[in-house]
């Protein structure tokens, strides 16, 4: 079962943006059912691989299309994918010693960001790019 579904509204008008994002969905509905069918560890290390790697690659692509148009918020926005890059990779080295525990508390950050960036943040762009003809 997911806990969290794409919806429409999650769009942010910017389809390279939006597919990337229904990436991070999938990461937290894989780590949710590896939670509650018992196999967090696996879950948990197979997530945060991704999410080193997720982080990486999506903020980069969202900052450098940012930065060609000067859009206004850059600066802000940065900050915050900086923020949870940290974050991302503090659970990555605690996990590496030792995961245990570290499941629920990831799931509850993947959501937080989900509400709190892509769905606020981000979605402030759209209209941005698509003035500037990125669809
Ligand atoms: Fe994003
Ligand atoms: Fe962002």
């Amino acid at each position: 079962m997911d806990i969290v579904q794409w919806r429409p509204n999650y769009s942010t008008m910017v389809e390279e943006f939006d597919a990337e994002h229904r990436q991070i969905i999938g990461l937290i509905n894989r780590l949710y059912n590896g939670l509650t069918n018992g196999e967090e560890d696996q879950a948990l290390r197979d997530v945060l691989a991704e999410l080193v790697d997720y982080a990486q690659k999506h903020f980069l692509h969202e900052e450098r299309l940012m930065q060609r148009f000067c859009y206004p918020e850059y600066e802000q926005h940065k900050q915050e994918h900086d923020s949870f890059r940290n974050t991302i990779e503090d659970f990555n080295s605690l996990a590496e010693k030792d995961g245990s525990g570290l499941g629920m508390p990831l799931l509850k950050i993947l959501r937080e960001w989900l509400v709190n960036h892509i769905l606020e943040v981000d979605s402030r762009y759209g209209q941005f790019f698509n003035d500037k003809g990125v669809r």
